[in-house]
């Protein structure tokens, strides 16, 4: 497993990148920054009124749980680790007076990390600035200060430590040279153990970007938009393209960028998407009337102007942008935007903004062409503005995703879904919770996570929700229970079960970390304003918690610092303490080694189905058609999972059943129910749409199975694309593109059955007729939702549908549009 991603805390990207395809950064990086003295910003007003309709659904699913309630004495097990803890914590002192500090884990399991201090004076618009290099071998216990390495060069903050894929051991630190035209930057082959270093015949844009697959071959955009390739790791630099606004590394070397031949990058809407497999030596243009583009899983996107105005169309290419096919989504405006949330080879989840600065828009996902998209969740909370989103994939679950809803009266509320997207609804109320203000009823209520929203807002939030893929099922959330988001301070709390079930483990704002795979968990309470000088820690995945005092010279607190991954035992407390007239750095490295004596055996270890409610139900546990039993750690074993923790998962198959289809075209989900029912206006309407330039009719029962479900015979809605032997525009990218979809090959006078899927159990295969080609299918849809929005207000998801049916009718004869699509 590769934890090398690239420095995820700092993103300088240029602006124009902010609208379409925001990247969401992965927080879990391997690199971190600590800036001394963190301002808290003023708590702003989230509106903490109740919500009259919901969209989201109350579940007809029963609720499970990992395990029996913890006993009340169970937190009394472990005692007498005081000393043992002592004697394995490692203070480090630096003599530095930096403002702010950037950590980053060079390689896997090496126990090196990089400590870069700065300390920047602005200065009308220079800067000056100085930096300090440490370097530790052994999880950041003791550093060595190697500025020297860097020949006392002023390293640039913001493009961080840049770290080679896998483990390569490569780092690059970009640094300022006065006076010079270029920069310079330091590398190294050797974990940081010696640098050399080049000058840039330019300064770069962004922060120097690796090739995944080969880490010797380096890319980055400079200030004046000229993309350049290094193929030695940065001792020769070849400039292959002027004025680039966007750049992207593919699967198999290939290098994606935008660009404007006679423009400028802010001329959104008249780039060219082109692509290089060969860095540079032969270019492809593979896209004109670009706005963004985008990748996820194997899938290119890219926004396209459709001519028609400023509106914009998503399109999507699963063969590296060779062919384009149009993305059944609606067309947005300039002021509006797509997000890809998150993609796997299977899916996308994918967020079209609403028209206006509403602050939310809906989330859809797609088949496994990433051309078919279902609608998933309504009044999506992305604001406009901040760029934020709750969107949160949690990775200790298979499936399972949270995110929040701006209600209709302004509130902010959680939602989760346990079937990747299939199915929405809010969290449980926590075992051990109360209903805050905000509840209308005393007893029924759920709990609400807060995530990037809430820290974009500046409540008291210190980290965001915490999950990893070698903790099965754990999640460490800050969060409040009641009807909405609240403002009051809020707690930490656990799931253990990916969260269906939830129990509040630490009162007030914490910052915390997992290690040993889940086995141990740490935290710190967040206030800022006094010095501490506990940790807490968990044995029991968050049930019972112990403080050690690790100092008795208390620290301003600034961040926990632990190797990504999650499966070490090693964790750094960062922070300064003041002297009479300035602060200091300090790390305090406490190793957990001694506390967990032993190795896990076989009986530390229980059997766990997940996504579980009863045992005795033969469906139990299916999951996008299939189940998994894991081997978890028992809560009352306290042992050592090791480095070398590998999680033990069965899967076995499960019988298809209505939950592994979405609903097709023209269908939606009633609420409580399985079954997918047909939208009233398209009633009785044969269902056209446009697949790589042929037109085909869509005849379906209403189901469509989810991508990436693996459920075997049992139930199976028959579902056909027949291809009506008409071309039809499938994509708007330059005509000479157009020309080479269209093959004219022999044109068949039987339609040919595309796709079947196995015999119908579902009676009765109806007939939509409406053509979808283009997409027209939902731009009329949505333009109605939005006339309707706008002259009404807000509405819930019933009254929208049957509303877009009624005026639906007056859009549809009118083809105005047909010409501009065929
Ligand atoms: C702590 O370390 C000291 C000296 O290294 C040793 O004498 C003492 O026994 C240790 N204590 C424990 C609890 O391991
Ligand atoms: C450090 O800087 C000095 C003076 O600018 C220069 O002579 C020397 O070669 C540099 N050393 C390294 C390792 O970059
Ligand atoms: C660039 O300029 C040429 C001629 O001035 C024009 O034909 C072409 O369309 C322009 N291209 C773009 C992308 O603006
Ligand atoms: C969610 O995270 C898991 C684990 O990291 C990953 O395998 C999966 O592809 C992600 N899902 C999506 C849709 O991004
Ligand atoms: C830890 O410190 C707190 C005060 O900061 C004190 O009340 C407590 O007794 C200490 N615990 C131990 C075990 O020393
Ligand atoms: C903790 O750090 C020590 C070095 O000080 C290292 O030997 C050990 O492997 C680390 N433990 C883990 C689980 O990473
Ligand atoms: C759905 O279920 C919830 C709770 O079981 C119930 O309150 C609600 O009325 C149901 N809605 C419909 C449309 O049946």
């Amino acid at each position: 497993m590769s934890l090398l991603h690239c420095c995820a805390v700092v993103l300088v990207f240029p602006l124009v990148l902010a609208s379409d395809f925001q990247e969401r950064a992965s927080r879990t990086g391997n690199a971190q920054i600590f800036v001394k003295n963190p301002k808290l910003g003023s708590v702003r007003d989230i509106k903490e009124r109740s919500l009259e309709k919901l969209p989201v659904s109350e579940g007809h699913h029963k609720v499970t749980r990992r395990s029996a309630d913890p006993g009340g004495d169970a937190c009394k097990a472990l005692q007498g680790y005081d000393s043992r803890l002592t004697n394995n914590t490692h203070t480090y002192v630096f003599n530095d007076l930096s403002g702010s500090v950037s950590l980053a884990w060079v390689g896997d399991g090496t126990g090196v990390v990089l400590a870069l201090t700065t300390f920047q004076v602005p200065f009308f618009m220079l800067r000056f600035g100085q930096s300090k290099l440490y370097r530790s071998e052994n999880y950041g216990k003791s550093f060595q200060d190697v500025t020297n390495l860097i020949n006392n060069t002023f390293i640039r903050t913001e493009y961080g430590i840049a770290i080679g894929p896998e483990n390569s051991g490569k780092v690059i630190l970009t640094g300022d040279v006065s006076g010079n035209k270029g920069s310079r930057i330091f590398r190294s082959v050797d974990f940081g153990n010696s640098f050399m270093h080049s000058d840039l015949p330019f300064h770069p844009l962004m922060q120097i970007s690796y090739n995944p697959r080969d880490a010797n071959v380096l890319l980055v955009i400079s200030i004046t938009y000229d993309l350049w390739v290094s193929e030695d790791f940065g001792e020769n630099w070849k400039k292959i393209h002027d004025m680039v606004c966007l750049v992207k590394w593919g699967t198999d070397n290939t290098i994606f960028f935008t660009t404007n031949p006679n423009g400028s990058c802010s001329d959104r809407g008249m780039l060219e998407l082109r692509k290089t497999s060969d860095y540079g030596r032969t270019l492809k243009t593979i896209g004109t009337k670009i706005y963004s583009f985008g990748l996820g899983g194997r899938f290119v996107f890219a926004s396209v102007m459709t001519g028609k105005g400023t509106l914009r169309m998503i399109h999507v290419s699963v063969d590296q942008g060779e062919t384009w096919n149009m993305a059944q989504l609606p067309p947005v405006g300039h002021e509006q935007f797509y997000s890809i949330l998150a993609a796997s080879d299977d899916m996308v989840f994918m967020h079209v903004d609403e028209p206006g600065d509403t602050g939310f828009g809906t989330i859809f996902v797609s088949d496994d062409r990433g051309t078919v998209y279902s609608k998933s969740l309504e009044r999506h909370l992305y604001t406009t503005t901040g760029g934020d989103t709750d969107f949160t994939n949690v990775t200790s679950l298979r499936g399972v995703f949270m995110t929040s809803i701006l209600a209709e009266d302004g509130s902010v509320q959680t939602v989760v879904t346990f079937d990747q997207g299939g199915e929405w609804r809010r969290l449980q109320k926590p075992r051990n919770g109360k209903c805050d203000s905000t509840a209308k009823h005393p007893e029924m209520c759920s709990l609400h996570i807060h995530a990037s929203y809430s820290t974009s807002m500046k409540l008291n939030v210190p980290m965001l929700p915490l999950t990893e893929p070698n903790a099965v099922g754990l999640i460490l959330a800050h969060g409040s229970v009641g009807d909405t988001v609240s403002v009051m301070a809020p707690d930490v709390y656990v799931s253990d079960d990916g969260g269906y079930t939830w129990l509040r483990a630490l009162k007030g704002p914490h910052h915390y970390a997992i290690l040993d795979s889940g086995g141990l968990l740490v935290a710190v309470e967040h206030t800022p304003s006094q010095p501490i000088s506990q940790i807490k820690f968990s044995t029991d995945e968050g049930q019972c918690w112990h403080v050690f005092n690790f100092t008795n010279d208390p620290l301003f607190f600034t961040g926990l610092a632990s190797e990504p991954g999650a499966r070490s035992m090693n964790v750094s407390i960062w922070g300064y303490r003041e002297s009479l007239l300035s602060q200091f750095w300090v790390s305090i490295t406490i190793d957990f080694k001694e506390l967990l004596t032993r190795d896990c055996g076989e009986n530390d270890y229980v059997q766990w189905l997940a996504h579980s409610d009863d045992i005795s139900d033969p469906s139990d546990g299916c999951m996008l058609g299939y189940k998994e039993k894991f081997l978890r750690m028992r809560k009352d074993s306290v042992c050592w999972n090791g480095r070398d923790y590998v999680i033990n998962k069965e899967p076995t198959p499960c019988p298809c059943t209505l939950d592994d289809f979405l609903c097709d075209f023209g269908y939606y989900r009633a609420e409580n129910s399985s079954e997918c029912v047909e939208q009233p206006d398209l009633k009785g309407h044969v269902l056209e749409f446009c697949l790589h330039g042929k037109k085909e009719q869509l005849q379906t029962s209403g189901y469509r199975k989810i991508p990436g479900d693996k459920c075997e015979g049992g139930t199976m809605p028959e579902r056909k694309e027949i291809d009506l032997s008409k071309n039809c525009v499938s994509n708007l990218l330059g005509p000479e593109l157009l020309t080479e979809a269209h093959s004219f090959s022999s044109v068949p006078i039987v339609a040919a059955v595309i796709a079947i899927l196995l015999i119908s159990v579902v009676a009765g295969v109806v007939f939509v007729k409406k053509y979808v080609c283009g997409g027209r299918f939902l731009v009329h849809r949505y333009s109605v939702l939005r006339q309707h929005a706008e002259a009404n207000g807000i509405e819930g998801v019933d009254e929208l549908d049957s509303h877009a049916a009624e005026s639906g009718k007056r859009e549809y004869h009118d083809d105005s549009d047909e010409d501009l699509l065929e």
